[in-house]
């Protein structure tokens, strides 16, 4: 049995996560729990540095295989050196993305199909699947300008084609359809505060249980 909780968020780029990690840290941390917050790819020295492999746009040359490796190879990095022991130490680890992305981007997003993402990805997460997923809904375009007006320059992901930022979208909303009871659509068009209060809702549900 885990001892802890783990909570991914997931959307497009631009779906406003972080506000809303911050804001679940605190109130876990105001009830007195241990929280620990994580990025994919990322979060370990190793997945960093496969982290800049990824997003680097000189690497355009990178095929859609090799990319879905290099995410589960970050993704495995993490589970044994954070996810896995922080939740076996009863924590709570929330985790910005993790494996629905990988769904997404590259089984929709690239068309590798989710299958093909889940099996190899079964070797990166093992018995490590989130409790709870929360998937930011904003519409492709949407996100998408909203990024682009941050003024930040877009990374290899970023800078590609709409239609790619569509069918990742896409491959989200099938995934709400695919796995209901983990997945939580949570509707970003209004303040952020008033997301929170939807947000916070299932959560209490979750450790409640
Ligand atoms: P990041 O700057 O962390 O994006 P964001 O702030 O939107 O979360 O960059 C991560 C990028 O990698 C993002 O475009 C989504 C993509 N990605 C995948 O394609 N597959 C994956 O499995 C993960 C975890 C991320």
């Amino acid at each position: 049995m885990k001892k802890g909780f783990f909570i991914t968020f997931e959307g497009n780029d631009g779906s406003g996560k972080s506000t809303q990690i911050k804001f679940l840290s605190d109130y876990l941390k105001k009830k007195g729990m241990e929280v620990t917050i994580v990025r994919e790819p990322g979060g370990t020295p190793i997945g960093e540095k496969i982290r800049d492999l990824l997003l680097d746009k000189e690497n355009k040359e990178m095929c859609a295989v090799t990319e879905m490796l290099l995410y589960a190879a970050s993704r495995a990095q993490l589970v044994h050196s954070v996810i896995g022991p922080d939740i076996e130490a009863g924590k709570v680890v929330i985790c910005d993305r993790f494996v629905d992305s990988s769904y997404a981007y590259q089984g929709m997003g690239r068309g590798l199909g989710i299958k093909t993402v889940s099996t190899v990805n079964s070797f990166a997460i093992g018995k490590y699947m989130p409790d709870l997923t929360f998937f930011m809904d904003i519409d492709a375009d949407t996100a998408m300008s909203r990024r682009n007006s941050s003024g930040e320059e877009a990374d290899r992901i970023e800078s590609e084609k709409m239609e790619f930022h569509r069918n990742v979208y896409e491959g989200y909303n099938t995934l709400v359809s695919l796995y209901p009871d983990r997945i939580k659509r949570i509707d970003t068009r209004r303040c952020p505060e008033e997301v929170f209060v939807s947000i916070r809702k299932y959560v209490d549900e979750l450790l409640d249980c």
